[in-house]
């Protein structure tokens, strides 16, 4: 392991070629300096396991309500112009903090219970199965484009009651969302993806409109419906943000779990054959491919007052990036991190889906999805391998979310 110091002059957690591959700085990170306070960013971050789950456990303390800080100052006239053309940006679930925090939840949670879970996944196979279908006859996949992407928008469209055929716009306003949050698209895509978000918001808040006049059983009707108990209804703006957080959540993060599932198994032949022959592997599969994907590479938080962490002073209003990525692969609790290996006993404390009162609300969804794309592939492909004649994998660059671009497999099933 290279020590800190050493790498630490060309190390800016923002920098695309770090964000496709942070691994050894987070090793150093955890070992030499748990919570780190970046000259070249002014971000504080948090690497090891213990740390990241206590920030996460400490509402009170570290504020999720890092939405509007985020673009804040920086956002030029033209998006600001685009931008007042919709409804304002609220926070709401993953940028809310409590008492609304938990009004919004309540309001959500109902749409992704196990009991719902069971009654979705019928749908999820005959969607995994119909896709798997459309290539099966060619021997490749590009798996993105043809299967980890369509797989949960056509999920999450179904749920939203909104038709299937308009699943290209919805993948365009995740991209324009993805864009947005990663914060790397420059001026002209800042300005395309409020273009896109706006889009976004007109079309939902017709759906919403139409749900209002003739509710039906699906998530945005029950926006419509949503009241907890002695509070407000959702007004538009609060529904829209709520869609929003399900559009991007519930798809980049699913289909790039799934890319990097496959792509684990295709370097993989042994793991392949091991689930073939004993498919009650795959539930625990799911947790190793979560543990070293960490599809949220990182999450924010914002320190509600001056504090100490790890050693390590925090202002009040600072910007603290907890790396699930180095959680996940902290020595200290998952031996051997970077091996894959899915006998792993305790491959399901990964912290890839958070902890404490935002953990992710749709992790028995995805939990599913992935089950099934992985039991589906693995028995009707054959054995897999990435196709070294098509162009090699690369991850994009972005801060939350780590996912590959494309990834090409040739498999023996024709
Ligand atoms: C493998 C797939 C997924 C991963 C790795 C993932 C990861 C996460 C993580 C780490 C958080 C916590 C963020 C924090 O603490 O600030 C979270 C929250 C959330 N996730 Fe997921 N997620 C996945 C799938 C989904 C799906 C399928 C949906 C919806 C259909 C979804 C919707 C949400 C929402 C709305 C929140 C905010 C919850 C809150 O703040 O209370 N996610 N997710």
């Amino acid at each position: 392991m290279s020590s800190l110091s050493a790498l630490l002059d060309d190390y800016n957690p923002l920098d695309p070629e770090t964000l496709i591959d942070p691994y050894s700085y987070l090793e150093a990170l955890r070992a030499e300096a748990p919570v780190y306070h970046c000259p070249k960013t002014g971000l504080y971050i948090v690497s090891t396991y213990a740390l990241v789950r206590d920030v996460l456990s400490d509402n009170e303390l570290f504020s999720s309500e890092f939405g509007a800080s985020l673009g804040g100052a920086a956002v030029p006239q033209e998006v600001l112009e685009v931008q007042n053309q919709g409804y304002p940006a609220v926070n709401t679930m993953l940028t809310a903090d409590n008492p609304e925090h938990k009004r919004y939840r309540g309001m959500v949670n109902k749409a992704f219970t196990p009991r719902r879970i069971k009654v979705i996944a019928p749908s999820i196979e005959k969607i995994s199965s119909d896709l798997i279908d459309g290539f099966i006859q060619d021997g490749c996949v590009e798996v993105l484009s043809q299967f980890s992407v369509e797989l949960p928008l056509s999920v999450i469209a179904d749920q939203l009651g909104v038709p299937r055929t308009d699943l290209p716009q919805f993948k365009r306003w995740t991209d324009g969302f993805v864009a947005q949050l990663g914060g790397m698209a420059g001026p002209e895509g800042a300005v395309e993806a409020a273009r896109l978000i706006l889009e976004f918001q007109h079309y939902f808040a017709d759906r919403l409109a139409e749900a209002r006049d003739s509710p039906r059983e699906d998530i945005i009707s029950d926006l419509v419906r949503a009241r907890v108990e002695g509070e407000a209804p959702l007004d538009v703006a609060e529904s829209l943000s709520i869609l929003q957080q399900l559009l991007v959540a519930g798809n980049e993060t699913t289909a790039d779990a799934i890319a990097e599932g496959c792509w684990l198994l295709a370097r993989h032949p042994e793991v392949q054959a091991a689930v073939r022959r004993d498919p009650d592997l795959i539930h625990n599969l799911v947790e190793e491919v979560l543990r070293l994907a960490s599809p949220t590479a990182n999450m924010w938080r914002v320190a509600k007052r001056g504090t100490e962490l790890g050693g390590v002073e925090i202002p009040k209003g600072a910007f603290v990036l907890l790396s699930f990525t180095s959680a996940n692969r902290d020595e200290s609790v998952f031996s051997e991190p970077n091996r894959f290996e899915i006998e792993r006993k305790n491959a399901r404390e990964h912290l890839a889906f958070g902890r404490g009162v935002h953990v992710c609300v749709a992790a028995s969804l995805a939990r599913r999805e992935m089950q099934i794309a992985f039991r589906d592939l693995t028995e009707r492909l054959g054995a897999f391998s990435i196709d070294p004649t098509a162009e090699p994998p690369r991850h994009r660059p972005n801060i939350l979310l780590h996912g590959l671009s494309s990834l090409h497999l040739r498999f023996d099933h024709a």
